[in-house]
């Protein structure tokens, strides 16, 4: 089991779906969690969530694209907690705006390049560059960016956020090239659909049915699913692992494409899907 009884822990993004519930899971195992978001409602709706779990919460709205709130909420969990071990780097620009316009190599506008790497990409690095030094008088520690399985493969939308997940990836591999001797990791989670709030009203049951029908499990992971792999990679029960992205996609990527198909291209093979 995890041990990060006594850790202090900042999640952003923590308002609802993934961020929640990690938020929720650390506060089983005894973490002091400072939460991050700019839905204010939200974050104190979870916060009082976490009391009820009977771990320390701080709240703090920011808007995690913005460098000096970013510093702030790094600051305002040394002064309560006394210390910072874990940090989450779990807020996406992905509500139905950005998403909408996030479409290809030519149509997406600047705006939208602009805030979906704020948020994405600088977001995390804003949170690296103040938890660092914070990780290092606490004598180590851990930090998750949170991504998604995009960012290995092209599609014909959402050129952006894809982009900004590759880049994530790749901020996570020189962190723990340059920190990992000072005894802080650095991995990414790459995750596969969701059923979050964002994801239950962005996709309506035709284009989930068509997602699941290539998934290798037999259903969608929840936000819990996803929290339970964060809460490893926090912890030191993941200690010899960095530097690494992680899939959680329910073997969305490990089949040949036209798994799906298999019906009419594999007819008569066994365990073929029926269609
Ligand atoms: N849900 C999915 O299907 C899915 C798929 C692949 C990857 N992911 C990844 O999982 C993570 C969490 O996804 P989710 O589905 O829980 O997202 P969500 O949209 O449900 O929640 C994201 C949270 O981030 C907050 N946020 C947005 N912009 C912010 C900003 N500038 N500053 C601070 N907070 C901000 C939102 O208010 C919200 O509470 C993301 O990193 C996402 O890329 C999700």
């Amino acid at each position: 089991m995890p041990d990060l009884n006594g850790a202090a822990a900042l999640v952003t993004g923590a308002a609802q779906g993934v961020g929640r519930a990690t938020a929720l899971a650390l506060a089983e195992h005894g973490t002091a969690v400072t939460i991050v978001d700019i839905n204010a409602e939200g974050l104190a709706g979870v916060a009082e969530e976490v009391k009820a779990a009977g771990a320390r919460v701080h709240t703090v709205v920011a808007d995690v694209g913005e460098e000096p709130q970013v510093a702030r909420a790094v600051q305002e969990t040394e002064e309560v907690f006394g210390r910072l071990d874990v940090l989450i780097n779990n807020a996406v620009a992905y509500n139905r705006d950005i998403e909408g316009a996030d479409v290809d190599v030519v149509s997406t506008p600047d705006a939208v390049w602009s805030r979906t790497f704020d948020v994405n990409l600088h977001g995390a690095t804003y949170g690296i560059r103040h938890a660092i030094p914070a990780m290092l008088r606490a004598g180590g520690g851990s930090i998750v960016n949170v991504g998604s399985t995009s960012g290995f493969s092209g599609d014909v939308v959402h050129v952006a956020y894809a982009a900004s997940m590759a880049a994530k990836y790749s901020l996570t591999r020189s962190t723990a090239t340059t920190h990992g001797k000072d005894g802080i990791r650095c991995n990414a989670l790459a995750t596969g659909l969701i059923l979050s709030p964002t994801a239950r009203q962005n996709l309506d049951t035709e284009k989930l049915k068509a997602y699941q029908d290539n998934l290798l499990v037999p259903d969608f992971a929840q936000p819990e699913d996803i929290a339970s792999i964060i809460l490893f990679l926090a912890s030191d029960a993941s200690r010899y692992i960095n530097g690494q992205t992680i899939i959680a996609d329910g073997g969305f990527q490990a089949h040949q494409p036209w798994h799906a198909q298999s019906h009419i291209v594999h007819p008569d093979a066994v365990g073929h899907r029926k269609g």
